[in-house]
């Protein structure tokens, strides 16, 4: 009997955790990569735990600290900041479906960029403890070739594990789009502390999501994107549809934990900066992020 195909899923968050799950039902050997080692034995002994609609399943995946060999495919889910720290095996196509601005570009770095596949999800689960994912909405998986990766192994994992799968041919397109909402729904509902429909309810904050989304589709111009649909409609659309979500900067923060404000804001701050291009709210919220994340220092 040959033995079933291997993939890993890097980062045990809310999302990884789904994906390993979900991959591991449909029959793939999973590794779910960590670099905790003790959460790395309390992970191995309990397995992870999907919920959704009131029942949970329950899947017992590899973990590990180190990305094997011989992989089919290995999926990026880390926070952004960790990005940096990877070592990625030569062989494997590599998948990120990270937040934020940089990710494919460092992992460039870090292997062949004939082997970068890219993209986002807008798949919901919230983690509610460790190895405990709750999936919150299905969604869709845009991915597309970086370089000249092929898509296709990729799409046939991802869609005979359930997912709902996108093909594009800008993967930075993608990247862009769901980097710009981001910068206007996550910054602002950390820093006021309130689920992302809330951002709506009053007159000037909802004028500040808007300018926030637009300073993100100028530096996004100056690289050459341009979106078919309005971006700002679209953010205003997701706090409608995800009303009641604490969004992930938020979750971070109400946690204690780094935020991926600086792939976020920062990178767009930084980018504008290149491009003799000013931000000035981005500037701002970035700023007032980054001292909530220090606050215990300040
Ligand atoms: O980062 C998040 O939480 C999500 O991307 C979004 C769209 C803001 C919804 O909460």
């Amino acid at each position: 009997m040959s033995k079933s195909p291997s993939v890993s899923v890097v980062g045990p968050g809310a999302l990884g955790c789904l994906f390993a799950g979900k991959l591991c039902k449909a029959g793939y050997r999973v590794h779910l990569i960590d670099y905790k080692h003790d959460r790395i034995n309390r992970l191995s002994k309990s397995g992870i735990e999907i919920y959704k609609n009131g029942s949970v399943e329950k899947y017992n995946v590899h973990v590990t600290s180190h990305i094997p060999t011989g992989q089919e495919l290995v999926i990026i889910l880390v926070k952004s900041y960790a990005t940096q720290n990877l070592i990625l095996p030569p062989d494997a196509h590599i998948l990120t479906l990270q937040n934020g601005l940089g990710n494919a570009e460092i992992l460039c770095k870090k292997t062949h960029p004939d082997k970068i596949l890219a993209g986002v999800t807008t798949e919901a689960a919230t983690l509610m403890g460790e190895g405990k994912t709750k999936h919150t909405a299905s969604g869709i998986t845009t991915i597309g070739s970086w370089t000249v990766a092929p898509v296709e192994k990729a799409v046939e994992i991802l869609e005979s594990a359930g997912f709902s799968v996108e093909i594009t041919h800008s993967p930075g397109q993608a990247i862009w789009e769901k980097t710009a909402i981001n910068a206007g729904i996550n910054p602002l509902t950390a820093i006021l502390n309130v689920p992302n429909g809330a951002l709506l309810k009053v007159r000037e904050v909802r004028e500040l999501l808007r300018e926030l989304v637009i300073e993100a589709v100028k530096v996004a111009g100056t690289e050459g994107y341009r979106f078919p649909k309005s971006l700002v409609e679209m953010a205003e659309e997701t706090c409608e549809k995800t009303a009641d979500n604490i969004s992930s900067m938020l979750q971070d923060i109400r946690a204690g934990k780094k935020t991926e404000i600086e792939s976020i804001s920062g990178e767009i701050l930084r980018r504008g900066i290149s491009a003799m291009l000013p931000t000035p709210r981005t500037r701002t919220i970035y700023q007032l992020v980054r001292g909530l994340e220090e606050r215990a220092n300040l």
